[in-house]
């Protein structure tokens, strides 16, 4: 295992779409490895997720601190080819952060209630809902597979700012938020 270098805003890894990882590979050592090398590097660098192309890996790969269920203790949660399909036209805004984007936050308003298909780390198929602030981190970990960043999905640029700046002078609109 070890800790990986993450890929900041200007790789062009950032923007490209990622491969989908062929199923029989799931099990391989090379796959689970890359799975434990990205939660240690998401531990690493106090993130709550983080996707394979942020330690320039271009696969569909995503690895999430799971806090969501009241009662139930934290978990990790690994998807693998995700597909998302928005169950909702309404959409809530929570500050995102990206640790490929140090130092900044930005309120990007998304669908607030999503259906989610994927493989996990067993490469057992997967199906779950999602709503509020977890949508958005799983939307915002699934972007980067299609080469976006949250930025790009701000709303309105004057509520993006320096972390410090943010907490400071912008109310958020919700109290959540985190590095994604
Ligand atoms: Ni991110």
């Amino acid at each position: 295992m070890a800790i990986r270098k993450v890929a900041l805003m200007g790789h062009p890894i950032l923007r490209q779409v990622a491969q989908p990882v062929p199923e029989k590979d799931i099990s391989s050592e090379a796959i689970q490895t890359l799975i434990q090398d990205m939660v240690e590097t998401m531990v690493e660098y106090d993130g709550r997720g983080l996707a394979a192309p942020q330690i320039h890996v271009s696969l569909q790969i995503v690895v999430m601190i799971w806090d969501f269920d009241p009662g139930v203790e934290p978990y990790l949660k690994v998807l693998i080819n995700p597909e998302i399909e928005p169950l909702t036209q309404e959409t809530s805004t929570f500050p995102e952060g990206c640790l490929s984007v140090p130092g900044l936050q930005g309120d990007v308003p998304r669908p607030n209630w999503i259906k989610v298909r994927a493989l996990d780390q067993k490469g057992e198929r997967i199906g779950f809902e999602a709503k509020g602030f977890a949508a958005t981190v799983i939307q915002h970990e699934c972007d980067h597979l299609l080469g976006k960043l949250y930025i790009d999905r701000i709303a309105d640029l004057s509520r993006l700012a320096f972390t410090k700046e943010y907490g400071r002078y912008l109310k958020p609109l919700s109290d959540d938020d985190g590095s994604l």
